[in-house]
């Protein structure tokens, strides 16, 4: 048994018969359209006004430079293991079936909560831009039931029309991603050059209201760094980069450019809209559901404001269906490992999309969004994610221990230091998290654990052959 599930899979680069299409260029840009998201629209607001304050900026950096490690181990593992792609594909060949159980169970948490979690952002710039127009829905309609409401209903809508989409066979493609990234940054570029000509420096101080870092008696955390858990959630969804390496023209190459330019390009657009929007609108007031937008209106540019709002709406279905399509794909990937039913990789045959399973996850994630609070729901997919990122900075250590001889197209530099840093500040993020984030963690691994054990250890494909 011990052996069984420690079973690891071996390096193949099979061949997926995918197109090789996507140059280093399009890498970047797919990993900034997964990413830039509520986390810079929205998170910044409630980051700044209840954890950091105008020391939001350092919380963004310090997220920023944790997930850089994780960046340039992913590249590494990208590089060289290649092919299978995702925290998952590395841990089966790094550590072997548990952990790679382990890891793919808690990306389901990641990107089916993520996907709750942008609903909740695309939600209130939705009926901030509503409100434009003097449409308001009865407010206990726009809520999580924790914060006063019912439902949240916008968010649990949007989630079942993107479902009804991907159901269609709506196809992911370079070209509409390269496209959205397009009207983001546009809507980005709009609020800079509008906001740095409105800054008050005096709305910067204090800076640091409420100090580094404090664990209050009811399990909530307070601070930079607290903030900086929390506004991690924007840098979730750049390492979709690696899960694309079938489709690099030269992913030996091109997987380590994409994954470090995209991580910087958007570090460095987050640092500074957090700034700006902490310079135009002091930072008490920015704990609403579309900060950007609000922040515009506020200081008297209606319609810049509801441009910027029409943006961020257009520009977060796309992370959207990123998040649903990613889901789908590890489900199918822990499918056709055996690890979970093998209902969950037929294709409907007219379609030839998993309708069922998107379907099954369109219902899910649909609850959740309406029924849970974005910051709640942030914090969840932050402490799978900041996980993941720790098992893979793990795993670049083993396998230079486990197979020295792997060719590896893109190494780390001083090894094994990039990693430790990785797993040292990726692991210090998850510390800063609320016991209560920790709580709901630690009972979905359980679950799956339970399930390892009664399904999967026997059905796996590995086990079969
Ligand atoms: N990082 C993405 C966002 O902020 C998921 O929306």
């Amino acid at each position: 048994m011990a052996l069984a599930i420690f079973r690891t899979k071996k390096i193949e680069h099979v061949e997926s018969g995918l197109k090789k299409c996507l140059s280093a260029f399009d890498l970047a840009l797919l990993g900034i359209g997964c990413a830039i998201g509520t986390g810079i629209f929205v998170l910044t607001g409630i980051a700044a006004a209840t954890l950091s304050g105008p020391a939001v900026i350092l919380s963004f950096v310090f997220a920023g430079i944790a997930s850089g490690f994780a960046a340039l181990s992913y590249a590494e593992l990208a590089a060289s293991v290649g092919g299978s792609g995702s925290a998952y594909g590395y841990s089966y060949v790094a550590f072997g079936e548990v952990i790679a159980w382990i890891m793919g169970w808690i990306l389901l948490l990641e990107y089916g909560v993520g996907a709750a979690a942008v609903a909740n952002g695309w939600s209130g710039y939705f009926m901030g831009a509503l409100a434009n127009f003097n449409i308001h829905l009865p407010e206990m309609y726009t809520k999580a039931p924790s914060m006063g409401g019912i439902i949240n209903l916008p968010a649990f809508a949007i989630i079942w029309v993107l479902t009804l989409l991907l159901i269609s066979g709506v196809k992911e493609s370079a070209r509409a991603n390269n496209i959205m990234v397009a009207i983001k940054l546009s809507t980005i570029a709009i609020f800079i050059f509008i906001a740095a000509g409105n800054v008050h420096a005096e709305y910067w101080h204090p800076f640091i209201p409420y100090g580094w870092f404090e664990t209050l008696p009811n399990g909530q955390t307070k601070g930079i760094f607290a903030g900086a858990s929390l506004v991690f959630f924007a840098y979730f969804g750049f390492d979709a980069v690696s899960t694309a390496a079938d489709e690099a023209k030269n992913p030996q190459r091109d997987m380590p450019i994409g994954l470090i330019a995209s991580l910087l390009f958007c570090t460095l657009i987050y640092i500074t809209v957090s700034a700006l929007l902490t310079g135009i609108l002091p930072y008490d007031q920015l704990n609403v559901a579309s900060p950007v937008a609000f922040a515009l209106s506020k200081i008297g540019y209606a319609w810049s404001s509801t441009l910027v709002a029409t943006g961020v709406i257009a520009g977060l279905i796309t992370v959207l269906l990123v998040l649903l399509y990613g889901l789908t794909r590890i489900l199918f990937a822990m499918s056709r490992d055996g690890l979970i039913s093998p209902v969950f990789s037929k294709l409907n045959e007219k379609r030839q999309t998993p309708a069922r399973i998107i379907l099954a996850c369109g219902l899910v994630i649909s609850l959740i969004a309406g029924f849970f609070p974005l910051g709640e729901l942030a914090e969840t997919v932050n402490i799978g994610t900041l996980a993941s990122f720790v098992m893979v900075c793990v795993g670049v250590i083993v396998l230079r221990i486990r197979q020295p001889e792997l060719k590896r197209p893109f190494t780390n530099p001083w090894h094994p230091v990039i990693p430790v840093l990785g797993i040292l500040s990726c692991g210090a993020l998850m510390a800063f998290l609320p016991h209560e984030t920790w709580r709901r963690f630690l009972i979905w691994v359980a679950i799956g654990i339970v399930v390892y054990f009664a399904y999967s250890i026997r059905h796996s494909k590995l086990a079969k052959d």
